[in-house]
């Protein structure tokens, strides 16, 4: 028999396998400042595309002054226990009364975190003989919900509506053998290409087929649609998502999220949902400071028609240049170039400490082998000479990296690694 930490000492994981070159630089760097357009990353002055502070409500100073006026009230401990026992409060409930509004539900329940809110919505919402159609490229927290499922599910390709189509229809002939019913889960937006969902189509099947569309807007809520209230509003089909769901660590700038659906869903929910019976309740200072964010994105239209300048402008200046933006439809930003890791990981240094410019990669095996995936988040705090600075350096590194410049720096570490 073997110590239970015996693979741990061989390997750290897909991920992990990467520590010693890329701990506290590719992974857990440190951004240290005030949450904004320009940070600091080990002493230097960087511009930051990595934080999803899409409306730049994080050092809003009305923000700042409800979030520190909430912890002098409350300190951070109330209320204690969770919702159903001690942890609910006058303010929980008008922060949902207010979102359910805001994205024309009605109702809402506040959830004390996105991930572990929409796997337990999953968890509650299907039994052994309900049926789980979900895309491919979903979010970990879905798919981790899924993993949850005693019952059937399928995937279908990203965002592809003949494969959408075909689960469907398997979904529904599984259901109607085991008298289950299908719950169908779309991203508003998917976080890594900033592709919309394609809810509207999806939403056009219920009149061939029987399910419930989950939607998980997190990147979509605030930044999308007429008044901010997401991708359903954008695609004018906010009404047919049964259940919606949104996180406020995106646009709402915060920790905490929210479902909203039917009353009698919700009342279903609110009794059901594992990780909100069973943990404890969100805190008051992100109660009142969601409070006041919604406040501000309701009555300030400003935040969003900043966010999509500068979106449009960084989105079409990239195009002007070759760039391959893939076929984003969001404000989520990815930037497609070819290179193995190594070469990716002398790029981005090349960005940050040359250039100035911090943003995440992606690579294998979140992506393709060979590819590699700068992904970008505009904000309404970026400025144009931000767009203009990180447009210039991305042809220059585009050039280093074609012409061989990132592939003589990272031989060493190819050779370490056995690339
Ligand atoms: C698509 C998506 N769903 C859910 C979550 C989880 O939300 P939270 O950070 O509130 O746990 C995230 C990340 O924030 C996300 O990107």
């Amino acid at each position: 028999m073997k110590d239970l930490f015996s693979k741990i000492y061989r390997d750290k994981g897909p991920l992990g396998k990467w520590a010693d070159q890329a701990e506290g630089y590719f992974v857990f760097p440190k951004l240290e400042g005030q949450i904004s357009n320009r940070m600091k990353f080990q002493g230097r002055e960087v511009i930051t595309w990595s934080i999803n502070d899409y409306l730049g409500l994080a050092n809003h100073p009305e923000v700042r002054k409800a979030d520190e006026e909430a912890v002098k009230k409350w300190g951070s401990a109330y209320p204690m226990g969770a919702r159903m026992m001690s942890g609910h409060t006058d303010l929980h409930e008008q922060l949902q009364n207010e979102l359910a509004e805001f994205v024309s539900k009605e109702a809402a329940y506040v959830l004390n975190f996105g991930y572990q809110g929409i796997l337990s919505t999953i968890d509650a919402l299907v039994g052994k003989d309900d049926v789980i159609v979900y895309d491919v490229d979903a979010h970990a927290c879905i798919i981790d919900g899924v993993r949850l499922h005693l019952g059937k599910r399928f995937t279908y390709k990203h965002n592809d509506l003949d494969s959408i189509e075909l689960n469907l229809a398997r979904a529904e002939k599984i259901a109607e053998q085991t008298g289950g019913g299908v719950l169908f889960i779309s991203e508003g937006v998917f976080g890594m290409r900033g592709e919309q969902g394609k809810l509207k189509e999806i939403v056009e099947l219920k009149k061939k087929y029987n399910f419930r569309l989950l939607v998980d807007d997190a990147h979509g809520f605030g930044t999308l649609g007429k008044t901010g209230a997401g991708a359903g509003e954008e695609q004018g089909v906010q009404d047919q998502i049964d259940v919606y769901f949104a996180t406020f660590a995106k646009s709402m700038a915060s920790t905490g999220a929210f479902i909203a659906a039917d009353k009698e869903i919700i009342d279903y929910l609110k009794y059901n949902l594992r990780s909100q019976m069973f943990a404890k309740s969100l805190q008051m200072s992100l109660v009142e400071g969601a409070l006041k964010r919604l406040d501000l994105i309701r009555k300030s239209p400003e935040f969003k028609n900043k966010l999509w300048d500068n979106v449009n402008a960084l989105q079409n200046g990239l195009k002007a240049k070759g760039f391959d933006i893939g076929t984003t439809t969001s404000c989520v930003t990815p930037v497609y170039l070819k290179g193995s890791i190594p070469e990716a990981m002398a790029l981005v240094k090349d960005l940050r400490e040359n250039f100035g410019i911090f943003c995440s990669i992606v690579v294998y095996p979140v992506i393709p082998k060979g590819l590699i995936l700068l992904r970008m988040i505009p904000t309404a705090t970026h400025t144009m000479e931000d767009i203009e600075i990180t447009l210039d350096a991305f042809s220059a590194i585009r050039e280093r990296l074609e012409n061989g410049t990132y592939k003589k720096l990272s031989q060493a570490l190819m050779e370490k690694m056995g690339e």
